[in-house]
């Protein structure tokens, strides 16, 4: 037995999040036309005028935000976060301060005003991600990341790009996101990378963003609000920590400190809607990244990249019906559920809320399963996928302390049995 982790305090509004567990993220924006990553203008160094055919023919026809939140609460997931801009600078909500919005091109609506409605609706908590960085801007200084960081004439251009004027941009937008739509429970800026370096170009971070004052108002504007540590801020200053695209193994820590953490990760290999992209993960990857996460006091943030007719692609669909599938018989031991205080058994992962304990099978064994640990100290035990009673008994050796439970020699038609223990 061990002691369960458990962060320092935040400023965020933290019950409804380590509750809910699982949320979904939407990457959409311009380059879901080009359809090959969502940071095609930098890997391809295009030019605005190149990048401009994207906004005139932007018309997401068959958008429909309800049938969006419906697939999100299906698939058991409890909140959203939406790109309202991502780096390539093009805004889906009705900014006062540009023209680079949707508003402006064929599809002609705040899409972020209705994709929050139709969230809301379902009963979805929701969250913005905002990014920092803006490849569109004419303000915003060229840097290592930026489309034109190789243009011969990058320095002298920069001359006549004022960072104070851009800030000034992203302030009156976080505002605006902040005040126009609602009540937000998470703000999710991407990103910072002060050490980034490219010939004498350098990187943004705190200093660039005024880190500090943009949190302020934030707070100011939603005191409740939750905020990732993507602002370059000392660590204590964040609500939440973002690992993304490796799974993390272990409760996360920050110097050596728990932290409250979501790990965000893709269906295949790009957040903005990618035609031609084959890694798609498998069932049991979709299914084990989301408990491996909970059984290390984590949530999972799962991103679609809807198309650029405004619709989820059919493997996104599908991916979405495996959550659904597998949740719709094992949500409860996911959530409110967090890292358990006992060892896992082999081959599995356990999660645990109060006196419940989940095993989560990643391998179906013969015959037996045996918890080191834990005779004496279970009641009862059964399938949770049908409540089939899974007769114990313990060993002799009381130095192991083993619970054996008598599985079915089959595995159960679920992608990740699941195996519900009440304590004593
Ligand atoms: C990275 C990428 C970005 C994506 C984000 C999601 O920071 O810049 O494309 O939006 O990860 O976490």
């Amino acid at each position: 037995m061990s002691t369960i982790p458990r962060p320092a305090p935040v400023q965020g509004d933290m019950q409804w999040f380590v509750e809910s567990r699982f949320g979904m993220f939407i990457h959409w924006g311009l380059y879901a036309l080009p359809a090959r990553h969502e940071w095609i203008k930098h890997t391809e160094e295009i030019p605005d005028d190149a990048y401009a055919p994207y906004f005139t023919f932007f018309e997401p026809d068959l958008f429909d935000p309800k049938a969006w939140a419906r697939m999100a609460r299906e698939a058991a997931m409890k909140y959203v976060v939406i790109t309202t801009k991502h780096h390539e600078g093009f805004c889906l909500f009705d900014s006062h301060y540009t023209d680079y919005k949707a508003t402006n091109t064929p599809c002609g609506k705040d899409l972020i005003k209705e994709a929050v409605d139709a969230f809301r609706a379902e009963g979805l908590r929701v969250g913005f991600y905002y990014s920092l960085i803006d490849w569109h801007h004419p303000d915003f200084p060229i840097d290592a990341l930026h489309p034109m960081r190789k243009h011969p004439d990058a320095r002298k251009l920069n001359q006549s790009r004022d960072m104070a004027r851009y800030r000034d941009y992203l302030f009156n937008q976080v505002r605006e996101l902040l005040t126009n739509y609602g009540r937000i429970d998470i703000m999710w800026f991407d990103f910072s990378y002060p050490d980034a370096k490219l010939n004498d170009l350098g990187g943004k971070g705190k200093d660039d963003w005024h880190s500090e004052a943009l949190l302020k108002l934030v707070r100011e504007l939603q005191p409740h609000v939750i905020v990732d540590n993507r602002l370059d801020l000392p660590p204590e200053m964040a609500d939440i920590h973002t690992p993304e695209q490796f799974q993390p193994r272990e409760w996360v820590t920050v110097d050596g400190k728990p932290v409250y953490w979501e790990t965000c990760q893709t269906f295949s290999g790009s957040w903005g809607y990618h035609r031609d992209e084959s890694t798609w993960k498998s069932p049991e990857q979709l299914i084990q990244m989301l408990i491996t996460s909970v059984s290390c006091g984590g949530n999972l943030l799962m991103n679609v990249g809807p198309t650029a007719r405004g619709l989820f692609d059919p493997r996104a669909r599908e991916a979405l019906a495996v959550y659904r599938d597998w949740m719709a018989l094992h949500g409860r031991s996911i959530y409110g559920c967090t890292q358990s205080e006992f060892a896992a058994p082999e081959y599995g992962r356990l999660t645990q809320n109060g006196k419940r304990l989940y095993a989560h099978l990643f391998a179906w064994p013969f015959k037996h399963l045996h918890l080191d640990g834990l005779a004496g100290k279970v009641e009862y035990a059964q399938l949770l996928n049908d409540a089939s009673e899974l007769p114990m008994r313990e060993d002799a050796d009381p130095a192991r302390a083993t619970l054996t439970l008598e599985l079915p020699v089959r595995k159960p038609e679920v992608v990740v049995p699941v195996v519900e223990l009440f304590l004593k």
